[in-house]
């Protein structure tokens, strides 16, 4: 009941991270061995390892939209994914609340398996998808965001070295933004 609540009437309170130049990427070394690849029609099946087939579902449908994804492996299973969506646009709206501009990224569904979590996984995955988007997508900056009490997201977000531009709180009914308010460091 609460749950189905919680679906159809939605209050995030976001903190908001950018990074708009590659140089201020950390290099972020982690504490087992993973392998990073990119997310692709062969290769998206293999997140229900640790996520719903659902998931995989929505990521597939991510590639279709020319979404860029990274997986994190440990031998053949999948740990951790996390997603990018670059505006070709003048503006994009992405996940139903956050507005980005042209030739910016959103980095969005993240999550690292419960049991590998603590080990860097997130922040290692966040680098190599920043470094690919400003090497091959050729964006200008990269957004991020995490609500304001997901601490263990607050940290990873830090060790890659995106810098912080402000806090929006979006309200959505049945996903449709119904209210916003943003407050921004720098002209966003
Ligand atoms: C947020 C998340 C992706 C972080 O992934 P991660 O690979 O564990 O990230 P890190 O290794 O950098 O750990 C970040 C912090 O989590 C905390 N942490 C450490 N061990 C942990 C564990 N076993 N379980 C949960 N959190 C742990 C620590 O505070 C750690 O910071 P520290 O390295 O300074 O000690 C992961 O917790 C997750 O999937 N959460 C659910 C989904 C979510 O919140 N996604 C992000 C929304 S944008």
């Amino acid at each position: 009941m609460i749950s189905e609540i919680h679906n159809i009437f939605k209050i995030r309170r976001q903190q908001i991270f950018f990074l708009d130049d590659p140089n201020d990427i950390n290099t972020v070394s982690t504490t087992v061995n993973i392998k990073l690849t990119e997310v692709t029609f062969d290769n998206v099946g293999y997140v229900t390892y640790f996520r719903s087939k659902k998931h995989a579902t929505k990521f597939y449908g991510f590639l279709e939209e020319g979404q860029y994804g990274i997986y994190a492996w440990i031998d053949s299973q999948v740990v951790g994914h996390a997603w990018a969506k670059i505006c070709r646009k003048c503006r994009c709206r992405v996940s139903g609340y956050m507005d980005i501009s042209q030739n910016e990224a959103f980095i969005h569904y993240c999550n690292v398996s419960k049991s590998y979590r603590g080990k860097n996984i997130y922040p290692a995955m966040l680098a190599a998808l920043c470094q690919k988007l400003f090497s091959k997508v050729k964006v200008q900056r990269v957004l991020i965001d995490t609500e304001i009490n997901n601490k263990a997201s607050l940290r990873g977000i830090t060790k890659v070295g995106f810098k912080p531009l402000g806090e929006g709180i979006y309200i959505q009914v049945r996903g449709r933004l119904i209210y916003k308010y943003e407050h921004f460091k720098y002209s966003k």
